[in-house]
């Protein structure tokens, strides 16, 4: 029997848009009413901790509420033919309440904190408020454990070695414009099949790309539908 393919999924905002979650630079700039540089950087955390606790507690109650959609069982269903590996930018767990098994989250997690002091101590958030008078091991208060921008993006290495040893990308859902995370597309070989899904005016990051220009909802159902004929 021939080694299964390996496909890298790589995800943004617009696969969870249809499951009722905001993209981020579709509309008026704003990221549910705030500009992001008041909730999503380090200089928001110092400068008002209260209005970004209150910022992700909403974002962690909208996710709880939302379920997966098409393209989220689309891309766990790849798993039956394929070695898959979902690399996202999104904070929400649909991949994984999808069926996704190995989902890596470049920039974080909303359902989980992590010290203020220490980015290696990490809580799970029971509640859709984090505990105001939670500490971690240090000492130190609970954020959520998410990349804001600025910060590094500590799993950039794992991701680029899993794309560069793609047979098979797939973009689904993003703009591409937020680096270094964009960059990763680079990382495919050259004789990597790239595909990618989004509704807008993506730019191609490199030639050859096929683009289907459809939603999530209804592309990548059809792409898996098609990948998996294709080897069946
Ligand atoms: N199906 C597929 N794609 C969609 C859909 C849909 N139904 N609706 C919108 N899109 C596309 C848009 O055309 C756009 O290209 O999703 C993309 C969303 O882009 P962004 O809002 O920029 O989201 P993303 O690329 O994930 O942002 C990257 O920026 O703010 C930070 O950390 C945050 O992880 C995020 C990062």
């Amino acid at each position: 029997m021939k080694p299964r393919e390996r496909v890298v999924v790589f995800t943004g905002a617009g696969v969870s848009a249809e499951s009722g979650l905001r993209t981020f630079r579709d509309g008026d700039g704003l990221w549910e009413e705030h500009r992001l540089e008041d909730v999503a950087t380090p200089e928001a955390w110092s400068r008002d901790p209260e209005l970004v606790l209150r910022f992700y507690d909403e974002r962690r109650t909208q996710v709880r509420k939302a379920v997966p959609n098409a393209a989220h069982l689309a891309i766990a269903a790849l798993q039956d033919r394929f070695e898959v590996d979902v690399v996202t930018q999104n904070i929400d767990d649909l991949h994984e309440r999808a069926g996704s098994e190995r989902v890596l989250h470049l920039h974080g997690e909303i359902l989980m904190a992590r010290s203020s002091v220490d980015p290696g101590l990490r809580y799970p958030i029971m509640e859709d408020r984090i505990p105001r008078d939670a500490r971690c091991a240090k000492g130190s208060p609970w954020r959520p454990d998410v990349v804001w921008f600025g910060e590094p993006v500590p799993l950039i290495p794992v991701a680029a070695d899993l794309v560069a040893r793609a047979d098979r990308l797939v973009i689904v859902g993003t703009s591409l414009q937020v680096w270094p995370a964009a960059g990763l597309v680079h990382e495919a070989g050259p004789a990597a099949m790239v595909v990618l899904i989004d509704p807008g005016e993506v730019s191609l990051p490199r030639p050859g790309i096929r683009h289907i220009k459809t939603k999530a909802s209804s592309g990548m159902p059809e792409l898996a539908l098609e990948w998996i004929r294709s080897i069946d």
